[in-house]
Order: C-alpha cells, then structure tokens, then sequence
C-alpha cells in the first residue's frame, strides 16, 4: 500500500527535537512566573470572526494565511494564526478585568498559517506566547521587553538584536495616516505592487512593511512615524526607553518597524538573529491597548505583549538537550529475563532513567546499545549472573572498569 505522507510546511518532532522544545518550555515557564505569570491554555480554533476584527482584515495573515474553514453546521472556523487574539477573548468572556487589575498570562502551542514554506517558515509553527493585561505604564512595557531577554538569555541566545520602535495612538496615528497617504499619493502608485496600491487607501502602514524590493526602494523617504507621535506616546516611550536603558538592555530604535497585525499601538519590538536565513525574526511584540474593547471588553483595557517563533529559536541552539540515560540493562543469558525486568525496576525506583534489554542478545549488540543510548553504567545478566545472583557493572566512559557484584547487596 501506498505510505501517506505528512502535508507541506508541517514537522515530526522527534525525541531530539522535542527535547530542545521542552527546554525551551522549562525556560519560559521559570523566567515568567519569576514574573507573576500565569499559563492559559486556550482553544486552537476559534470562530474566524476573531481573527478578522484583531489582527485586522488588511493584514496578509487575514488576507491570505488563515487555514479557515466551514465546520459540519457550516459556522466559520479557524485554525489560530497566533495566540494573543484567543487570550483576548479568553481575557474578556471569562471577565477577569477589573478597575487597577494587572493580570499576565502565557502560552505555548502551535499556530497555523498557509504560508510559503521555507527554512523557518512553516505552516504549522510553535509559539512562546506572554501577554500583561491593565498596565498602560511605561514600566509595563519595559518589563515585558527585559523578561523577553531574561528568557532569550535563559536558553543561551545572548546575541540577538532588539529593534524598537513606537506606532503612536488613535490621537496620532490618523495624523500620521494622513501624511502617508500624501506621500504615497505624490508618488506614481502604478509602480507600486498590486497590494500596495490598494493598501495606500485601506491601511497605508501596511506599504512601510510590504517586502517588494521597488516598493522598499519607492517608499525610502516616507514621512517617519517618530516625527508624528502625539506628546503623550512620545513621553510614554521616552521612559521605556530611559527604563531599558537603565536596565542595560541593548537595542536600535527602528522607525519603519510597523509589524504585520494591526491591532498594535505605541511600542512596537522584534527581535532578529542573522544566523538563521532570511527569516529574520526570533520574536514580535507590542502594545494593544484598543484590542480588548474591540473585541468587546470595556474601554480602556491597556494590553501588551510577545511571542517567540519555537523553529527559529531552535535553529540557533547548540548541543543536546535529551536527557542523560543513567542505565542499559544488558540481557545476554535468555533465563535472567524477568530478573533484568525487576532490577531495571529497582534502578528506576531508586531515581536513575534507563533501558532494559527485552530479547538475549550477544554481548557485543548489547554494550553496542548502551552505547548509542549513552547509558553511564551497563548492567550485564549472562549466564554467570543468572547462576549466581549476581550482576556485572560496566562503566561506560572511557577506559571504564568492570566489577561483579552480588545483586542483594547493590541495594543495600
Ligand atoms: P508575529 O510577529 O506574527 O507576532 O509572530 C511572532 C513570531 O512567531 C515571529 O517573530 C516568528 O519567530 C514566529 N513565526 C511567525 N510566523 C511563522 C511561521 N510561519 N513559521 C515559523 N515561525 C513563525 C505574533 O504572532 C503576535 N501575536 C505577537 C504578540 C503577542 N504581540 C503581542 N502579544
């Protein structure tokens, strides 16, 4: 029969793999709860309409990367593209806001978008996902920047850039908004690609971060978002700035740094490796304080967060991650079956993780086991040992020596 293979752009991740994906896990959870967070586990489908509203109907990942589809009563569904949308709603159905509340919140899983796979693009990627909840200060902002580093820094990744910029406020960006339009439209627009042509109407913002090399080189001299700050969003990220800079966090101020969901304002941050290929980008985050009234919450509601790309991060890890094998139990004489089985009980119970050998195997297959596993010690069941009650230690380092013991007496 013909095998059937996994779909595009999605992974098996095998022990190795997962093991580098569990640390990363073991990391995060550590770094943030030393900040007060929380997980929150939330649904991977969620109705369509979420991401719509959130992350914003002119965005790519709206336009073209949602894996949506109609469920057995024809209602729309979606597969999440990102996390902070379902912890918005999750944050607002279950009314866990009230006045002066700061809640936090992480996550971790998969997300979902059809996009064209490539070296750290995948269809079906994992994320590392915080989000801080009722803190509209800039120490928020700050905080949520140094705890992301604290943890980049956590799994050994201490040479990564931190870009920065902020996106002003509904106050602003309209102003802003406006000046773009009058630059783009000062331009001949024919040369723009077709998207941007109708993004210069819909959501002009979007042009600043369209990847076409003409529409980069044609858009160079576009008014700057730092120029058209409101007074207030220039304060609020002069003192996250002064804040990280008094904490030593390094970074480089980015004016065209817009991101690729609208649902963002004020700070705005990605940080990139230039290690992994051309996708970039390690991680993304920002504030979102109108997100959750438009999703139905009450006014006000400051949000920010982040989220880290697992793949990526997992391309710049070095080393092993799997945990060391203390034991093989080696069965050599078929009749020390079920004696192997118990000791290899009694290792466990004793705290060692380890493997015992099911079938008799000759000497040489068995040790050439232990060896691929990296078991530390070997404990061998031949037909001396079985007559005896005894069992053979082997130490596997190097040059390891070898003692025969009475098996009574290895647990005393
Ligand atoms: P994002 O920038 O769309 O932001 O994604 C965050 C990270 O997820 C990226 O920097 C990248 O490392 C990873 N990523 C995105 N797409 C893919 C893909 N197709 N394959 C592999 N990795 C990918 C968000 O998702 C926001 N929700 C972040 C956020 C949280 N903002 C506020 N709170």
């Amino acid at each position: 029969m013909a095998k059937i293979q996994k779909i595009k752009g999605v992974a098996d991740l095998f022990p190795e793999d997962s093991a580098r994906y569990a640390f990363m896990e073991k990391t995060a959870r550590d770094v943030f709860t030393s900040y007060g967070f929380g997980e929150l586990r939330t649904p991977i489908l969620e109705k369509t309409e979420l991401f719509c509203r959130s992350i914003g109907e002119e965005t790519d990942v709206v336009q073209k990367e949602m894996y949506t589809f109609p469920d057995r009563k024809n209602r729309s569904l979606t597969m999440r593209p990102e996390a902070t949308a379902g912890v918005v709603r999750a944050y607002v159905e279950n009314k866990i806001y009230q006045p002066g509340k700061v809640s936090k919140f992480f996550t971790f899983g998969p997300m979902f978008r059809y996009e064209r796979p490539q070296a750290g693009r995948m269809r079906q990627f994992h994320q590392i996902n915080a989000e801080v909840f009722g803190a509209s200060e800039p120490q928020a902002d700050a905080e949520v920047l140094l705890m992301l580093s604290g943890f980049l820094k956590g799994i050994g990744l201490e040479k990564l850039s931190f870009e920065l910029n902020s996106l002003g406020c509904p106050e602003c960006r309209p102003k802003y908004n406006q000046a773009l339009k009058d630059f783009f439209n000062s331009l001949d627009k024919s040369e723009l690609c077709d998207d941007c042509q109708r993004r210069v109407d819909t959501n002009p913002l979007r042009v600043l971060d369209c990847k076409v090399k003409r529409c980069k080189e044609l858009t160079k001299d576009a008014p700057s978002i730092p120029d058209h700050l409101c007074t207030e969003c220039r304060d609020h990220f002069d003192v996250v700035i002064s804040l990280i800079d008094e904490a030593g966090l390094e970074y480089t101020l980015n004016p065209r740094l817009v991101r690729g969901l609208d649902y963002y304002q004020r700070t705005t941050f990605e940080v990139t490796s230039g290690d992994i290929g051309a996708q970039t980008a390690v991680a993304g985050g920002g504030r979102y304080d109108g997100l959750v009234e438009s999703l139905g919450g009450p006014k006000k509601v400051p949000g920010i967060g982040f989220a880290c790309g697992m793949e990526r991060l997992a391309m710049l890890l070095e080393g092993e991650y799997e945990a060391a094998t203390d034991f093989y139990v080696a069965l050599v004489d078929e009749r020390a079956s079920k004696d192997a089985l118990i000791f290899g009980e009694k290792l466990r119970r004793s705290g060692l993780k380890g493997e015992v050998g099911f079938t008799a195997k000759s000497m040489k297959a068995q040790l050439r086991h232990a060896n691929k596993i990296n078991a530390a010690k070997c404990f061998i069941f031949g037909a001396d040992e079985y007559e005896n009650g005894t069992v053979t230690i082997k130490d596997m380092t190097e040059g390891g020596e070898q003692e025969t013991v009475s098996r009574t007496d290895y647990f005393k």
